[in-house]
């Protein structure tokens, strides 16, 4: 663990440095190239997108972590609407990695959406990852993913409660925000901002 790091809601003068972070962590890793540095910055005008969530981590003079949150819904078959929370891209600078400042961010901002009333909190992502902050799969909670079959595991969906009970109720079905869908022409179109890096397929990517 960094010994000396500060963990802040983000401002826009650090939107570029957070861009470039994530566009660092993301590249190359889940597909060739990145989306997330493109899905982030257009999450920052959606009504959706949560600043007072959405932070960074500063250490060293420099801002090497960010976690993004956002509302998000899951719906029931009558109807009835959760407001749950989302958060996604969480990054942090490559070299900066293992040092347990990812789980910092996420910690930090989890106690904080808890504290400011949030009930849930729904993502994507390594369940070894997330187990350490309390996700479980999201099925034991009622919770299937829009599109797939009732039947088929899930592992990856997972959910969180950040007020007991608040799940209860279900089922639930949970879909993928709009905000987290791209055309490659607009991913394509908005890293032409940054400095050329190369797109590799590599082995573990999606
Ligand atoms: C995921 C990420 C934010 C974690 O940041 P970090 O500061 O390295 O995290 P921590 O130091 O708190 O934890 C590191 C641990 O998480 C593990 N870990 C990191 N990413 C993981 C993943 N996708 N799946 C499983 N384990 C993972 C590491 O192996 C390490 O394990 P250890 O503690 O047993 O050594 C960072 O690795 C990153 O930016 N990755 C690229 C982008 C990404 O995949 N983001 C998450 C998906 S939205």
């Amino acid at each position: 663990m960094g010994t000396n790091y500060v963990i802040r809601p983000e401002t826009p003068a650090d939107y570029a440095a957070v861009e470039n972070l994530t566009r660092e962590a993301f590249w190359n890793v889940y597909r060739p190239g990145a989306v997330e540095h493109f899905l982030l910055h257009r999450y920052r005008s959606l009504p959706d997108f949560v600043p007072e969530l959405s932070q960074v981590l500063e250490a060293e003079g420099r801002i090497p972590g960010h976690i993004l949150y956002s509302r998000a819904e899951l719906h029931r078959e009558d109807g009835a609407v959760l407001p749950i929370l989302v958060f996604g891209p969480v990054s942090v600078l490559p070299e900066y990695q293992k040092r347990g400042y990812g789980a910092a961010l996420i910690g930090h901002t989890l106690t904080e959406a808890a504290e400011a009333g949030f009930g849930a909190v729904v993502i994507t992502g390594s369940p070894e990852y997330y187990r350490r902050f309390g996700f479980a799969e999201a099925k034991t909670l009622g919770i299937s993913y829009d599109g797939v079959p009732r039947d088929e595991p899930t592992p990856y969906l997972q959910a969180l409660e950040l007020r007991e009970g608040y799940l209860a109720g279900g089922p639930w079905v949970y879909r993928d925000p709009p905000g987290y869908v791209a055309s490659d022409e607009d991913v394509d179109a908005f890293d032409a901002r940054f400095p050329p890096k190369q797109k590799l397929r590599l082995p573990g990517q999606l």
